[in-house]
């Protein structure tokens, strides 16, 4: 394994020491309401607190990108980029299927990542131009053809509900033209399973950057497709993404075509 992959997956277990130990009794955590719908725990915080701790022990002139701790020297020339509990609702509602997310960006490229899910114990990770791997065993994208046989993946709006009704339009006809369609509440856990083949192909509208930049750059090393709603890269930024094997991919992208409002087209990075 790549010495720095082995730093970032030391920080994602300890992260999901600290998740379990406090999984035994989600109705004692104290809940903060950042905004509608949107909720943090001292576990999301301690969960980051730690995973900065290793990181930045490890590489003191390191920037961080945290979701709950913000920004920090995110002009350096590496950033780690760190959801530390994706899927909180799912966390407080002990339904598990949550996920610790952690990126580096070097030079504004994704060269490695770790999405662990601590209650399967299922560790992904990757290293640009090494492949991507679950539990140190070699993982691929499916190799399903046709969208109409294909399982996707997808996370409803749930915050901000300036999309919806573009989200259900689009919702419609992926209901139509796939086998079936999972929300299982974990983006950055939903893009790890397109990695594993386990899903064919995922799409959601406004991801924010920690929740897709450890996922997407599995996908990549596992031979899958990430883009935009147009198949650009501005994904990353616009956070509106689309993945999969690269036919699946493909379809999916036409199947949502007729339904981009001009927000949701590719716009160019200022
Ligand atoms: C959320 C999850 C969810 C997705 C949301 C994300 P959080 O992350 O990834 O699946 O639909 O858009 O914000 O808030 O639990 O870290
Ligand atoms: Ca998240
Ligand atoms: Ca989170």
């Amino acid at each position: 394994m790549h010495p720095i992959l082995t730093n970032a997956v030391k920080a994602a277990r300890r992260a999901g020491s600290i998740i379990n130990r406090a999984s035994q009794d989600v109705g004692a955590l104290k809940i903060q309401t950042k905004t509608y719908n949107d909720f943090v725990t001292e576990v999301d915080q301690a969960a980051e607190r730690a995973i900065i701790e290793v990181l930045r022990d490890a590489y003191p002139d390191h920037g961080f990108l945290g979701e709950e701790s913000g920004h920090d020297r995110t002009d350096a020339e590496n950033v780690w980029i760190i959801d530390p509990l994706d899927g909180t609702t799912n966390f407080l509602h002990g339904f598990p299927q949550y996920s610790i997310s952690i990126a580096l960006m070097q030079k504004g490229v994704l060269t490695q990542a770790v999405v662990y899910d601590p209650n399967r114990n299922d560790l992904f990770t990757a290293t640009r131009g090494r492949g991507a791997f679950l539990n140190d065993k070699r993982i691929r994208v499916s190799n399903r053809s046709k969208l109409q046989d294909s399982m996707i993946g997808t996370g409803f709006p749930f915050r901000d509900f300036s999309h919806l009704d573009t989200y259900l339009a689009m919702f419609k006809d992926m209901v139509k033209k796939s086998s079936g369609i999972r929300r299982p509440g974990s983006a950055a856990l939903d893009l790890a399973y397109v990695a594993a083949g386990w899903f064919d192909g995922f799409w959601e509208i406004g991801l924010s950057k920690w929740d897709i930049a450890a996922g997407a750059l599995l996908i990549q090393e596992a031979g899958g497709i990430v883009g935009d709603f147009e198949g650009n890269e501005e994904w990353i930024n616009s956070g509106n993404i689309v993945a999969g094997n690269p036919k699946v991919f493909a379809q999916m992208l036409q199947t949502l075509a007729p339904h981009l409002t001009d927000t949701l087209k590719t716009k160019p990075a200022v």
